[in-house]
């Protein structure tokens, strides 16, 4: 009995010890656990832009894709001046990511519950859905691996759709939309990662 009881405070301490190594031994696992996310983040940017052209269910040369639509005012705009690629920053670049993930799964959401409402088939838009799900899901954990917490978006306005022709613009503008941010994003995680000092694989 004698034995055991001494044991414990000496289990304790080495436990205790344990504990205070842990800190410090996963600080060289923090840059590298982030560098992990970026293969995934830029392939899921990759499936967003492979997801966007089935959205509309229009061919691929159709002549209504050529219409520039504008009208859904809360859609992300993303910055392509070399400038901005410059100038990113890790923590600013990340979140902003983030944002514009949620807002564009905010639109489809929108989207979807749209087209079912006009009996319209609604795969592609909850497939779309769910791949952004995916990708904000591991900008959220990016995010946390560097301290900072995931934004929220305001709602977007969104407009009345009197009908299918309307719904059919829509998803054009959100299709288009979309496969820019797919590119853009996954130039911006490329770019982020370099500059994390990220081995290439
Ligand atoms: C992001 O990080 C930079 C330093 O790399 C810092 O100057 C800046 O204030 C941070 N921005 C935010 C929004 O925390
Ligand atoms: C879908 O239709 C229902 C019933 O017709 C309506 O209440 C709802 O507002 C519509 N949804 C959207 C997003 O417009
Ligand atoms: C990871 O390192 C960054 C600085 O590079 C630091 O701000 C952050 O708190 C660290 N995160 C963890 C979980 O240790
Ligand atoms: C990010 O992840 C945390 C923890 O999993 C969760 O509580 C939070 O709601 C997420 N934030 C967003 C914007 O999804």
């Amino acid at each position: 009995m004698k034995l055991i009881h001494d044991s414990i405070p000496c289990l304790l301490h080495l436990l205790l010890l344990a504990e205070l190594f842990v800190p410090s031994s996963s600080r060289p696992a923090n840059t590298s656990s982030l560098c992990t996310m970026f293969g995934p983040m830029i392939h899921q940017g990759e499936k967003l832009v492979q997801v966007s052209k089935t959205l509309h269910g229009l061919p691929e040369n159709h002549k209504l894709l050529n219409t520039v639509g504008n009208k859904l005012q809360d859609l992300p705009h993303m910055q392509h001046t070399a400038a901005h690629f410059k100038s990113l920053k890790l923590n600013e670049s990340l979140s902003q990511l983030c944002l514009f993930t949620q807002s564009f799964r905010l639109h489809m959401d929108w989207l979807k519950t749209e087209k079912h409402n006009f009996s319209l088939p609604s795969e592609t838009a909850e497939d779309a859905s769910t791949q952004l799900l995916l990708l904000s899901t591991l900008l959220n954990k990016s995010l946390q691996q560097i301290g900072e917490d995931a934004p929220r978006p305001p709602a977007p306005s969104l407009p009345v759709v009197s009908s299918a022709f309307d719904l059919l613009q829509f998803s054009i503008e959100i299709s288009q939309r979309l496969q820019v941010f797919g590119h853009w994003s996954k130039r911006v995680l490329h770019s982020l990662k370099r500059r994390s000092g990220c081995r290439r694989h």
